[in-house]
């Protein structure tokens, strides 16, 4: 029996405790967590210099409310708009709020109200988010949408003529689109889109939320494809497991969020920020974002050599660590199989397997990992082959 809503289909693991990318269950299995909550625990579980910030700021205070002035939120948001080359910060508690404050931003800063989003996107579950979504799984039965949002294929650029008009607020976008299979935005296409959507005095909003905080071997994954947005959304990795989102927009967008127009109780909580600001610390630094990329760039190859092979792999896709596996077929049982070898991965769609380990993930771990990938896979491949039979 259980006390919480079913909205989750949980695995059977119970943690007990986490450090690095290391995760221990209750029955003491441990396991190697290429998950890290989603793309959040960047620098692996309970990172000691994260820790001890947060430990400090417990000892001084909690949580006082925006009515005061908050020297982390300053210096948090410096850390972020150097990171973007943004210029100015609104704290939330998650991604999709993060996208809220956009939305809302994007429609008080232009006095429009249409918003273009791509299919197979994913924004969030708040009620404008989901609408934003590209998804109709993730709408289904909950009535009517928010009308303004209207969206249109991933990569096609005719499509989008068709779509962006002068009624146009935004072009809301990920480079790489997380939830919805980590499909990667060709660089032309982002740049004209982006271009066209400001010919049309719309806004550029990017989506970082999953891309975000160095995940991709750069700060923001705008900055892989020369993009200039206008406002971009943070989230997950930003504060290593507390809960913080972000905007970050640029200054001319000042006067559409004065005081009073949009606000939260919690977001710029100083606990969350205390962690953000260590977390940012290390994620932001030219040296620690290039062993990403080399990190990344070895896993892939790893993938490749122990999986190519494998009819029921498809390809690879991702940057950075975040790393997808497509296969031709669906990838829970896949997935499955490496978590009980002692693997933890994700889906991204139906048949991608994700990879977001921690960002300072061992090479060791990346051994490990593939190596249990590459028995999990071809056991379960083995297992539907004969049994098509
Ligand atoms: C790209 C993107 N945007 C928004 C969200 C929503 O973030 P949250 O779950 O923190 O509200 C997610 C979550 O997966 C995401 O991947």
């Amino acid at each position: 029996m259980s006390y919480l809503f079913p909205t989750y289909a949980r695995w059977d693991v119970t943690p007990s405790s986490a450090k690095g990318a290391w995760l221990t269950d209750k029955n003491g299995k441990k396991y190697l967590d290429f998950t890290t909550g989603i793309g959040v625990c960047n620098l692996g579980h309970a990172p000691e210099q994260v820790k001890d910030a947060v430990e400090q700021q417990l000892e001084k205070f909690w949580h006082t409310s925006n009515l005061f002035q908050i020297e982390l939120q300053e210096e948090v948001a410096k850390q972020l708009t150097e990171a973007s080359g943004l210029d100015l910060v609104f704290f939330a508690n998650s991604g999709a709020e993060a996208n809220e404050a956009a939305i809302k931003l994007a429609r008080k800063a232009t006095g429009r109200t249409k918003i273009v989003t791509f299919t197979n996107s994913f924004h969030g579950r708040t009620f404008a988010t989901m609408a934003a979504t590209g998804q109709e799984k993730i709408k289904t039965g909950f009535g009517p949408m928010l009308e303004t949002f209207v969206y249109a294929p991933f990569n096609d650029l005719s499509a989008l003529k068709e779509v962006l008009d002068k009624e146009t607020a935004a072009l809301m976008f990920e480079v790489i689109q997380g939830e919805g299979g980590l499909n990667e935005g060709d660089q032309d296409f982002l740049q004209e889109a982006s271009a066209l959507a400001r010919e049309y005095g719309a806004l550029v909003v990017i989506d970082e939320v999953q891309t975000g905080i160095g995940r991709t071997g750069k700060p923001f994954a705008f900055q892989h494809v020369g993009l200039d947005p206008d406002i971009i959304s943070s989230a997950k990795g930003i504060a290593s497991g507390l809960p913080l989102g972000a905007i970050i927009g640029r200054k001319e967008l000042a006067d559409a969020f004065s005081p009073g127009s949009h606000g939260s109780t919690f977001g710029g909580n100083p606990v969350s920020l205390s962690s953000a600001k260590a977390t940012l610390d290390t994620v932001f630094d030219d040296s620690f974002l290039a062993q990403v990329n080399e990190k990344g760039e070895k896993l892939v190859k790893s993938l490749k050599e122990a999986l190519s092979s494998i009819p029921q792999v498809k390809g690879f896709k991702g940057k950075g660590l975040m790393i997808g596996i497509e296969l031709t077929e669906e990838a829970g049982p896949y997935i499955a199989a490496a978590r009980e070898k002692g693997l933890l991965a994700l889906t991204a769609g139906a048949n991608v397997i994700r990879l977001l380990p921690p960002l300072n993930v061992k090479e060791e771990e990346i051994e490990q990992a593939v190596s249990i990938l590459t028995d999990a896979i071809k056991e379960k491949a083995y297992e539907k082959t004969t049994a098509g039979n």
